[in-house]
């Protein structure tokens, strides 16, 4: 377009002046200046799914009173659940905060659903794949903590009424969905959603599966809160900050809670702001 080319436009086409060959241009282009950005871009802007658990966990000590749960749903060997305990442990909140991890520990279930499905050949899930060690990780984290449960068994039989109502008391600040399907994501939901405080954060680790189509996987989850399909009045809101260049984090909004959080400190009288000058300056 004329006239709309930016400096770095003007530098490629400097660079690409002085080299000779086509084939060259485009060998230090893909090996030079792409990779340079592409490498730039990933290391500042991607999400790593480590930091928002520090996040939350931080962003619920400084502001709200109470103890709260944080639910894995897909625990496999561990390796991401106790990253979570020593988060946990690391920002001082084991008195507070107790860490739910919920798998079959036997790998992947069967298939039920066309939506748990790949569209590309070669992708599709495994029954029996992610088969944990559940004797070995319980041993693991009872010899280093105390504030855990392992749930051992299908979603839709471990997620008790008794274990629901327990969620009342210490309500769930950070829901980790990591069980790849479709159906082990609707299970979880199908139980969860009343006792899902406005304002929980909500992390989906296989959003992308089939490039995130809202017809399958976890994504068609999402989809179908966003659209009434599971109950009326909730929705999950992407959460920009928490997600960084990904959509894999959200805060749940229900109308029907059971319980929600309470904020250590009120607004405390007008929160309006003083004129002081016109400057962009504050
Ligand atoms: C990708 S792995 C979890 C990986 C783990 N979070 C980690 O960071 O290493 C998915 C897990 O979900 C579990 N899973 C899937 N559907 C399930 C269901 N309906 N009930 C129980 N476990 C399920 C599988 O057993 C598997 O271990």
């Amino acid at each position: 377009m004329e006239g709309r080319e930016g400096g770095f436009y003007k530098i490629l086409r400097g660079i690409g002046s002085v080299i000779p060959t086509t084939y060259l241009k485009t060998f230090i282009y893909l090996n030079g200046i792409a990779a340079f950005r592409k490498f730039l871009y990933k290391s500042i802007g991607t999400f790593y799914r480590v930091d928002h658990v520090y996040d939350v966990i931080m962003e619920f000590k400084e502001n709200y009173n109470g103890s709260f749960s944080i639910l894995e749903f897909g625990v496999a060997d561990g390796y991401s659940f106790t990253k979570k305990l020593n988060a946990i442990r690391y920002l001082k909140m084991e008195d507070r905060i107790i860490t739910h991890g919920f798998d079959t520990f036997e790998g992947l279930p069967d298939l039920t659903e066309q939506a748990d499905n790949a569209l590309v050949k070669g992708a599709e899930w495994v029954k029996g794949t992610y088969h944990g060690r559940y004797e070995n990780l319980l041993n693991y984290c009872r010899s280093k903590y105390k504030n855990f449960e392992l749930h051992k068994g299908l979603f839709e039989e471990t997620l008790t009424d008794e274990f629901l109502k327990s969620l009342l008391k210490r309500p769930p600040i950070l829901i980790w969905i990591d069980c790849d399907y479709y159906s082990s994501t609707k299970a979880v939901f199908d139980k969860l959603i009343p006792y899902i405080p406005t304002g929980c954060v909500i992390y989906f680790d296989d959003i992308y599966f089939n490039f995130s189509s809202r017809f399958t996987g976890e994504m068609k989850a999402v989809w179908e809160i966003n659209h009434g399909k599971f109950a009326e009045g909730i929705e999950l809101v992407h959460d920009s900050e928490l997600s960084w260049n990904s959509n894999r984090v959200y805060r749940f909004i229900n109308l029907n809670q059971k319980s929600n959080y309470e904020r250590k400190n009120h607004v405390k009288g007008d929160p309006v702001r003083r004129r002081r000058n016109d400057s962009p300056f504050p």
